[in-house]
């Protein structure tokens, strides 16, 4: 368990409800009681007196940016905040979009939703998309050889990858995809909605575009996410046309429309306040530890279910999640794995994702500083057998 430097455990750090153990962080993060109240402070001051909220923005979010590039690692005029991972794809694809006609690449690892926005500009522009098939386990060479093959057979201008993956809970090697993929004429997204807080570098500056949340581990409240263009040539615009519509990027992005950006201006003191109380170091080391916990654990309640294989070999694992077999044997769709989360989370008073890849079906558990092994034991005693009965009993 971690403690906060004051002696409480880490999850008295968050107002998560106690009635339920929480094992997917990973879907949408969850944001600390003391983030939240300085949110609330911002906002606070953003209602005494609005016009002197809006009107000061600018100067503000400019030494935002500049905090949180120097917390990346990267060039201040390279970041600008977006409202999420998804906004960031949406600012890409409208880039590309009058370039067409666009040849996209994406994976079958790919987020659904951004998988369906470069299909769209690929389609809109008259081009094509090719969903390349990387095999579950496929090491990091093999998902390499993957890309090498097609993107040197066939004419490719946008490659999109995930740098950890949402349905298989793995991590890619975008920075040798996105280097293979630009020397050979393809421009890259590299969607790393996962990486902030979870990776100690999670920038991958080989790309393109790298867009990546800091509402999920980084634990910022909801509305905060972070695009970094590496390449100057690519001319980005927000997806709202607002009063930055004739300034270059990055400062373009300071204007969004009247939005709400409090979520932004919480993200520097979300990074701290964790660092101060817990320290991302350790925070990263527990999500490991946590998650071996998880395979002992939830691995061998599954296979107390006759589930063969219940930890899923995914080849290159991403430290703070794993990716679990269901019991039942049967062929999901996304819709019906969907349906599991809400009944499996009421019945069992224990929260997971469930995954669907290739028709298999999957539960997805994630470690977040507050994850306890109480909580992974809970999981596999009492949920893992009342889950087998849920999907015993489904017609779905
Ligand atoms: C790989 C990936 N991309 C994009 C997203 C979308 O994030 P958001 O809903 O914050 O836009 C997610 C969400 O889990 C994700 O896992």
């Amino acid at each position: 368990m971690l403690t906060a430097k004051d002696g409480r455990e880490a999850r008295d750090l968050w107002n998560l409800d106690p009635g339920f153990r929480h094992l997917n962080h990973g879907s949408f993060g969850a944001v600390p009681t003391a983030v939240l109240e300085h949110q609330q402070e911002q906002r606070h001051a953003m209602e005494r007196n609005p016009v002197r909220w809006f009107s000061t923005l600018v100067p503000r979010i400019e030494d935002l940016r500049s905090d949180l590039a120097e917390r990346l690692g990267v060039p201040s005029d390279h970041l600008v905040l977006v409202a999420n991972a998804s906004a960031g794809a949406s600012v890409m694809f409208r880039a590309l979009a009058q370039s067409g006609p666009l040849h996209v690449v994406v994976t079958d690892h790919g987020y659904g939703a951004v998988s369906m926005g470069a299909e769209r500009v690929a389609r809109e522009t008259g081009g094509t998309v090719a969903t390349l098939q990387i095999p579950l386990g496929a090491t990091d060479d093999e998902v390499l050889q993957v890309f090498t093959e097609h993107l040197s057979s066939h004419q490719t201008d946008l490659v999109v990858v995930d740098q950890v993956t949402s349905p298989t809970a793995r991590r890619l090697p975008v920075a040798e995809i996105a280097r293979c993929a630009r020397s050979l004429g393809a421009r890259v997204l590299v969607d790393g909605a996962h990486a902030p807080g979870a990776l100690a570098d999670p920038v991958v500056r080989e790309a393109d575009v790298w867009i990546g949340n800091l509402h999920k581990f980084w634990c910022a409240p909801r509305g905060s996410a972070v695009l970094v263009r590496n390449s100057p040539d690519l001319d980005l615009y927000p997806l709202v046309d607002s009063w930055g519509g004739r300034e270059r990027y990055p400062e373009r992005f300071n204007h969004q429309g009247t939005v709400d950006i409090t979520s932004w201006f919480s993200a520097s003191f979300a990074h701290d306040h964790l660092e101060g109380e817990l320290g991302w170091d350790a925070i990263r080391s527990h999500g490991a530890a946590m998650m071996r916990h998880a395979e002992q654990r939830i691995g061998g309640a599954l296979a107390d279910v006759g589930v063969s294989d219940p930890i899923a070999d995914v080849g290159h694992a991403f430290d703070p999640m794993r990716l679990f077999r269901l019991p039942g044997g049967r062929i999901w769709d996304h819709a019906g794995v969907d349906a599991l989360r809400v009944p499996f989370m009421e019945a069992t008073g224990c929260i997971g994702a469930f995954t669907e890849f290739h028709g298999e079906g999957f539960l997805r558990v994630s470690a977040a500083p507050y994850t306890t092994e109480e909580d992974i034991d809970e999981m596999a005693t009492s949920a893992i057998p009342i889950l087998a009965e849920i999907i015993g009993r489904r017609t779905l």
